[in-house]
């Protein structure tokens, strides 16, 4: 049969979605529902010296009014645990309403469930705090002579400094050098669904409806939270309405629903407004980057430096890692990576789309689209001339790369070789040209994955995970891979997730889901078919009776002898003369432990031409073209999707995307799609995204390296060296706006 894999299959979930029927963690209606609502600090830094509820309380239909004096205190503050990436930020310690001190603008302080919503919300507006405020921190000019070098970053994942060679020496040696300081704003994820908890108990049983990248790890974090055990919660989450990391980590509004629901022995819907977004998930935190590069007078890189400067929280150690991939990138013997951090009054920043990569390499790669202008050389072929044939970190070889293809086809869709030295002239416009690579890591998860296959006696199947549906298409791509490998059209085949009662996941984060995710499909719905195709060898009733099973194959829906297709059965047969109303395999994909044998990494190349009115400085991208090596494909359509909205979001983030701190206030000034601009359709230029197919047999079974951040590595950096090709300014800030260059 032809493959089901990789078919650019339209969304199982498109209609539901778009017709409204499908339901979030918002929209679940339960009996005797309440309405819980969050009040923020105004205060960034301080405590609350008094608080007087006395005026909620007394409002119409005000159930109860939480703050530090009465919530229960946390049971312990999770582990974080790698396996479970997106449980708990990493690293983060801290909970809100434990006691009186103000860490950062919008804190939680108080949650008012109240009959209605908008009594609720009304209602949060009336509990009465004093605080005793200090000069509150936020920004990195108000840290930058009280910084640290971390050990590592969160938990420990990733060293505050690495190195390899002397990177001083062969700076100062080097024939050319470049140096040169990025800023970056903070930004923030703005997935359309707010975050959202619909929570209640029954029967000493908490259910959690709640819109996460991780059902497992909102279970697991929780759990540890409230001192009760995993199997006592269950964490449901069937669609979510986006989300680009700010669902990734389980953050304090889920846990406080399960609270006010205990509490007040009701239902209890939490949903944050578009305000709280600013101040409960997480954010990109502001960065500045500096970038030392050598090179001979041929171009290759001798030195390779990058620091990054940020600030993060009170309580924990956080920078997105921006510098990794520069270290793997480029061959390059010498090369230090050093993170410095600040404490300000802000909460810990956490993953947003492309976390680190799409800082990094909008610093890493403007740096050398000037080191080539320097060298007076094509920056794509400086960048060819230190194509890293192996992993320049470990010198392990690549699982698979396609990074040169990558550069060919997406050179060839721009028309890179009508590249002049300046800018073409159209009418008002100056018309640029430039490019970067791209580059995210790729490999997955530390623990192993696990999924249930089911064929039903009416010949349908379905596979069952505890994924969330976030807008990726995990949906669709997993019902082809279970397809696929049980031989039924894919019409008759469901993926049903969403649901900490099926096999457990780690979070879908960092590109891992579809790598992971379809890894543990495939394996349960091979071992599937091979259990049922023992069964028909097995069974006297069987045309296969007594065949060698390796003589069994799939054929139009049926088992079939490979050499004689004419005999065989289907599933339903099979299992209908068995009396058996289905059957079914449970299967782990456990990645390998220990010292991996190669460096898995993903590829891409970022190709964009931009028009600046010379007289205005208005930037409008005309054409992006982005040629990716993701490995196996499981659904062109939406893969090349993700890869446009990647692209598109690299986009936002070069010309649009900032969070404004007002220093005074220490409070996002612009917490609203009003002012926090994205692009919409209108910005959208054409968009051409070119699938490089690479082989990788080492990153996991389907050879899957993932389209969820690639699309984005890269972007702002090819979008920025167009806009120095069109107007000769080199723009070492993001966003990229009109003041730049005027
Ligand atoms: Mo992704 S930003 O790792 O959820």
């Amino acid at each position: 049969m032809s493959a089901v894999i990789g078919q650019p299959l339209p969304r199982i979930d498109g209609r539901p979605k778009t017709t409204g029927a499908a339901r979030y963690s918002a929209d679940i209606p339960l009996p005797g529902l309440t309405y819980a609502v969050l009040a923020g600090s105004r205060i960034a830094a301080g405590r609350i010296t008094r608080v007087n509820a006395a005026p909620a309380l007394a409002a119409t239909g005000v159930i109860a009014v939480l703050t530090h004096e009465n919530l229960p205190r946390i049971a312990a503050q999770p582990p974080v645990l790698p396996s479970l990436l997106g449980g708990p930020s990493p690293g983060e310690t801290f909970f809100p309403m434990q006691d009186a001190t103000i860490h950062y603008g919008g804190q939680h302080v108080a949650l008012v469930v109240a009959d209605t919503y908008e009594r609720a919300l009304h209602a949060a507006g009336l509990v009465e705090f004093t605080y005793e405020e200090e000069p509150a921190v936020t920004v990195i000019d108000q840290i930058r002579d009280r910084t640290e070098v971390p050990d590592s970053l969160f938990g420990g994942f990733v060293p505050g400094h690495s190195s390899r060679g002397d990177v001083e020496a062969a700076l100062d040696r080097a024939e050319v050098r470049v140096d040169a300081t990025y800023h970056l704003a903070a930004n923030h994820q703005n997935p359309l669904e707010t975050s959202a908890t619909t929570a209640h108990w029954e029967g000493g049983r908490l259910f959690l409806h709640d819109a996460t990248q991780g059902p497992n790890a909102t279970q697991h974090t929780v759990a540890a939270l409230l001192g009760v055990p995993h199997a006592d919660i269950r964490v449901i989450s069937h669609y979510v309405g986006g989300s680009f990391g700010a669902k990734a980590s389980i953050w304090h509004h889920s846990t406080l629903a399960a609270m006010a629901a205990r509490h007040v022995g009701r239902p209890v819907r939490l949903a944050l407004t578009r305000e709280q977004m600013f101040t409960s998930c997480g954010h990109r935190e502001e960065q500045e980057h500096s970038v030392s590069l050598g090179a001979d007078r041929q171009g290759r890189l001798t030195a390779l430096r990058h620091h990054k400067l940020s600030p993060t929280s009170q309580h924990d150690d956080w920078a997105e890692t921006s510098l990794e991939v520069g270290a793997q990138l480029y061959a390059c013997d010498a090369y230090e990576g050093v993170y410095r951090l600040g404490r300000a009054h802000t909460m810990t920043p956490t993953f947003m789309r492309c976390p680190g990569e799409a800082s990094g390499l909008f610093a890493l790669e403007s740096t050398l689209d000037q080191l080539a202008g320097e060298l007076g050389l094509d920056p794509l072929e400086l960048r060819l001339r230190n194509h890293a044939d192996t992993d320049p970190v470990t010198e392990k070889p690549w699982s698979s790369k396609g990074l040169k293809e990558c550069y060919r086809r997406g050179a060839e869709l721009i028309g890179w070789h009508r590249r002049a030295a300046g800018p073409v002239a159209d009418g008002d416009w100056l018309v640029g040209l430039g490019m970067a690579s791209a580059a995210y890591p790729a490999a997955g998860p530390v623990n192993p994955q696990r999924a249930r296959v089911r064929v039903y006696a009416d010949g349908s199947a379905v596979a069952q995970a505890a994924a969330s549906e976030f807008g990726t298409g995990v949906g669709t791509a997993m019902a082809q891979v279970a397809a696929e490998a049980l031989g039924l059209p894919v019409e008759r085949v469901r993926f049903e997730a969403g649901d900490t009662d099926l096999p457990n996941l780690a979070s879908a984060v960092g590109s891992t889901g579809a790598g992971m995710i379809s890894a543990a499909v495939h394996r349960a719905a091979v071992a599937l078919r091979d259990q049922l195709i023992a069964q028909a060898v097995a069974d006297p009733g069987s045309p296969l009776h007594g065949a060698d099973p390796g003589r069994v194959g799939l054929s139009g829906g049926r088992m079939v002898l490979r050499d004689r297709r004419d005999t065989g059965e289907s599933y339903a047969e099979l299992l209908l003369r068995a009396h058996q109303p289905d059957a079914e395999a449970t299967r782990s994909w456990a990645p390998p432990q220990g010292e991996p044998t190669h460096a898995m990494m993903t590829f891409g190349a970022h190709f964009a031409e931009v028009a600046v009115d010379r007289d205005l400085g208005l930037v409008r991208v005309r054409r992006l073209v982005g040629a990716f090596a993701p490995g196996r494909v499981l659904n062109a359509r939406t893969a090349k999707s993700q890869l446009m909205g990647g692209m598109l979001w690299g986009m936002g983030q070069a010309l649009l995307e900032q969070s404004v701190m007002d220093r005074r206030a220490g409070r996002w000034a612009n917490p609203s799609l009003g002012d926090y601009l994205v692009p919409v359709n209108a910005d959208a230029p054409q968009v051409d995204v070119e699938l490089v197919e690479v082989t990788d047999d080492v990153v996991n079974p389907l050879g899957v390296k993932g389209v969820g951040e690639i699309g984005q590595a890269g972007t702002a950096a090819a979008i920025a060296a167009a806009v120095h090709h069109a107007t000769g300014r080199r723009v070492r800030n993001l966003p990229i706006v009109v003041e730049d260059l005027l």
